[in-house]
């Protein structure tokens, strides 16, 4: 079944063969789906993801008829669903998150619930049908603000500094306490800003990308100095793939692409260049309170599992462009619906350039 398909060293075959994918209607879980029933089309996969406004059924609408895959429509924090659907599997992988820096700024609620909570729910069904593996799809900004010429290891202790990576935090100590008191083998992934098709249009890379598009404004955030380590999205998952594989239970493992930082205004002037917009659509605005000046991390543990990211930024920034100039009707509803209200929100003096409301 794989002879047509590109060359990928990713161990998709020694993964186990009953999934329980939480969160799979996201990007970056929909991404891993997609490339997990393309290599392996006969393993079970079942997605569950409540579909907040970041979850679209249309990300897998590519694997809908593959005869392994199922779909439930629920919330990690229903221990009973949970525990169900956990019963027909061998593993879990936990997507499921409120993902969203500015969106925790404003209302950090739902981000304990789903973030803590729901992670705790969905330990508590792996110890129940004692599985062979647990994944948690972590975070870089777990280590918080990492001074220069830093780069994070995974037994460094945890700094968060926002609502965000403070659940994503929670989250993590949750599955160490779980493998260290019930024995429940448990792996941690802990991705850098990941970037690609399919992502919901507030982080910068997809922001920026459609707001060029459509000639608005691009906010950048404060100097623009900020500087993050930027993922593809086929990569991000193909790293949690091979951990899923390989990784050893008890263990985190860093995901980062490595190449040189990229701060703010290098994202937009990428994206200034791919779609041949000037640079007056650059904006300062008020920076992010308790903004994390750098991510960089060492990821040469996941490295000496066999993963390497493929994709450099400027491929990947133009695979990116290329995919939103084609796809205007998986974002366009989006920025004129439920992206709009938080846009006027998040950024108040740029409201007049908010994206007409449907
Ligand atoms: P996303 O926001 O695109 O998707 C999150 C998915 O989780 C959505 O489909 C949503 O409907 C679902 N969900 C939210 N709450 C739920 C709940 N209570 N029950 C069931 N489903 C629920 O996120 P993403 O960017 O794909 O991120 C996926 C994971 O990767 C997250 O855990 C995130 O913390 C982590 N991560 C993201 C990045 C990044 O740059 N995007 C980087 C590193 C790690
Ligand atoms: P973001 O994509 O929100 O990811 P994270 O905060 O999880 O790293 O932001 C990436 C960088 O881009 C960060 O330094 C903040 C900056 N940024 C802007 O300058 N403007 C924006 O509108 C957004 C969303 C982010």
């Amino acid at each position: 079944m794989t002879t047509n398909l590109p060359d990928d060293s990713t161990p998709w075959s020694e993964l186990p063969r009953r999934l329980l994918v939480a969160g799979g209607a996201g990007f970056i879980g929909s991404a891993f789906v997609r490339l997990l029933l393309e290599r392996e089309p006969d393993l079970q996969v079942t997605v569950l993801d409540k579909l907040t406004y970041a979850g679209n059924l249309a990300n897998l609408a590519a694997v809908a008829d593959r005869p392994g895959y199922r779909f439930a429509e629920g919330d990690i924090c229903d221990r009973e669903l949970v525990e169900r659907l956990a019963g027909e599997v061998d593993c879990i992988v936990n997507f499921a998150a409120e993902t969203h820096v500015d969106r925790s700024i404003l209302d950090p609620d739902a981000f304990i619930k789903t973030d803590v909570y729901g992670t705790f729910s969905l330990l508590e069904a792996a110890r129940l049908h004692h599985h062979r593996r647990f994944l948690q799809v972590s975070t870089d900004e777990v280590y918080g603000d990492v001074e220069p010429p830093a780069l994070s290891l995974e037994d460094d202790p945890p700094r968060p500094r926002s609502p965000y990576s403070a659940s994503k935090v929670g989250a993590e100590m949750q599955c160490f306490a779980y493998h260290a008191t019930y024995g429940v083998p448990i792996l941690v992934t802990r991705g850098s800003n990941t970037y690609g098709p399919h992502q919901y249009p507030e982080k910068i890379v997809p922001l920026f990308v459609t707001q060029a598009l459509d000639s608005l404004p691009m906010p950048v955030y404060g100097d623009g100095g900020a500087v993050r380590d930027y993922l593809y999205v086929d990569d991000h998952a193909r790293g949690i793939a091979t951990v899923l594989a390989r990784g050893t239970a008890g263990l985190a493992y860093n995901l980062g692409q490595g190449g040189e930082p990229v701060n703010g205004l290098q994202v937009a002037r990428a994206v200034l260049r791919l779609t041949d917009r000037q640079e007056s659509l650059i904006q300062h605005v008020e920076d992010r309170p308790g903004h994390d000046r750098r991510y960089a991390l060492d990821s040469s543990r996941a490295r000496a599992l066999g993963w390497a990211p493929q994709l450099d930024f400027e491929t990947g920034m133009e695979r990116t462009v290329a995919w939103y100039r084609d796809h205007r009707p998986f974002w366009e509803p989006i920025k004129s619906g439920e992206f709009a209200e938080f846009y006027r929100r998040n950024y108040r003096p740029l409201a007049g350039t908010a994206p007409a409301s449907s």
